[in-house]
């Protein structure tokens, strides 16, 4: 396949930064077609730790194009930043004039909407991005076109115009307009270079059958469209929504590989039917510190892995391959749990229901599997892992019907293991 997209199928943090990195030594592009900086894509590669909230996970790949699509928000002091911090003469970046820009009011305004929600609050990553969206939804967004056009001054003093009057409902402290525009037009005049039309550059690439990678952020569980509404994010990261997110016919999009946590985490608030209560079975996660989130400073919560939720996955956002990651992280677990149904009102039902509420209810039915104590981060290939580790995936395998063309034994690039090429 030459056009492929990496795609979270849970709650985010799936690991999907590690797999796209692992699959952008491959590429020739690769590009990010939603959300904005709420996500966190870890890559470590040649010993070296890069957090990435906007960049690819493409950009330690020097011979790599690296594009954001036109479905993101970008918060351009945050990008500027991300690429100061590379520090990298030989980046290859590209930034879609349509994309939109997350400027300060959106995270203002986001603080004062979650604040005067109190115990309902979203706990959102207070990026701004649900704000940023709206606007677009809207039709007072700032597109890159314009922020890095002649007309920013203009636009701006007509957007501020407006923010104040939702600054005045929301009861904060107005927006001013010289302070902000005196900061971002420093902004705009670095970011004119990266801003082209990424549409018409991945419809060349893919006419020259380039190796083209899509790395979506979040999962499809935060999907605005399929997710645990209202306990999403803003955007909709399937495959199903890359073709409008980056520009491109939907049948150009060759396969989509879901990202498959071992396990279920969550972070934020919202149900998750598989949550695990015992503590001693917590802290087991917990201590190995995979789930410990420096952006947010907490621990993500983890749950067992949920059939449920991948074969839903599988259906609304299309998924033809799946990577499993994290899987060192059971070592020494006596027994795993999956979940195969759920229980709702009495009844078992393999789907997830649209009502938060009624999906809140929901209980899950478990098979339970032997675990394995051995370390395995050393693997470097399937027949290495412990038979009940190898058990644990076909279980996977059978259970969704998707084959396992990846799988992960710890953070580093070395410990991706490639069972099956498909790109
Ligand atoms: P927002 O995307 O900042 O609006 O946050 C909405 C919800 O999505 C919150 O529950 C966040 O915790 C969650 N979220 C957004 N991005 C990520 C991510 O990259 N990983 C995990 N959760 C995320």
């Amino acid at each position: 396949m030459n056009t492929i997209v990496v795609v979270g199928t849970a709650w985010g943090d799936e690991g999907k930064g590690k797999i796209t990195d692992f699959l952008a030594s491959k590429a020739d592009v690769v590009a990010r077609f939603q959300g904005g900086n709420n996500a966190g894509h870890t890559v470590i590669a040649d010993g070296k730790y890069h957090l990435f909230q906007l960049l690819p996970s493409g950009s330690v790949n020097k011979d790599v194009v690296n594009l954001l699509t036109q479905g993101m928000v970008i918060d351009v002091k945050g990008l500027l930043e991300e690429i100061d911090e590379l520090n990298d003469p030989n980046l290859q970046l590209y930034v879609s004039n349509r994309a939109h820009v997350v400027m300060p009011y959106h995270l203002k305004i986001e603080e004062a909407i979650e604040l005067s929600k109190g115990k309902d609050k979203l706990s959102t990553t207070k990026k701004g991005i649900g704000p940023a969206y709206s606007d677009k939804a809207n039709r007072i967004g700032l597109r890159m076109e314009i922020f890095t056009g002649s007309n920013f001054k203009e636009e701006l003093k007509k957007i501020i115009r407006q923010k104040n009057i939702d600054a005045e409902k929301l009861e904060i402290e107005s927006f001013d307009f010289e302070e902000i525009y005196n900061e971002y037009k420093v902004y705009a005049e670095r970011m004119r270079k990266y801003v082209i039309d990424t549409s018409i550059f991945l419809n060349e690439a893919i006419e020259k059958k380039k190796k083209v990678l899509f790395e979506g952020a979040q999962g499809v569980m935060l999907c605005v469209e399929n997710g645990t509404y209202p306990y999403v994010t803003s955007s909709s990261p399937t495959a199903a929504a890359l073709p409008l997110y980056a520009g491109i016919a939907p049948w150009l999009l060759e396969g989509a590989i879901g990202v498959v946590k071992a396990y279920m985490t969550r972070e934020g608030a919202g149900p998750m039917p598989t949550l695990i209560n015992d503590e001693e079975i917590v802290k087991h996660f917990h201590k190995t510190k995979v789930e410990y989130e420096p952006r947010t400073q907490t621990y993500r919560r983890p749950g067992w892995f949920d059939s449920v939720i991948l074969n839903h996955s599988k259906r609304v956002s299309g998924i033809s391959h799946i990577a499993v990651t994290v899987l060192d992280v059971l070592s020494g677990l006596k027994e795993l749990k999956i979940c195969i149904s759920y229980n709702h009102n009495g009844k078992e039902i393999n789907y997830i229901p649209a009502d938060i509420n009624e999906y809140s209810k929901v209980t899950p039915n478990y098979i339970t599997m032997p675990g394995w104590e051995e370390d395995i981060s050393n693997v470097t290939c399937f027949e290495e892992l412990p038979i009940n580790a190898q058990n644990y995936l076909r279980k996977i395998e059978e259970l969704s019907g998707l084959e396992v063309v990846l799988f992960s034994v710890g953070p580093n690039r070395e410990q991706t293991i490639e069972v099956k090429s498909v790109f």
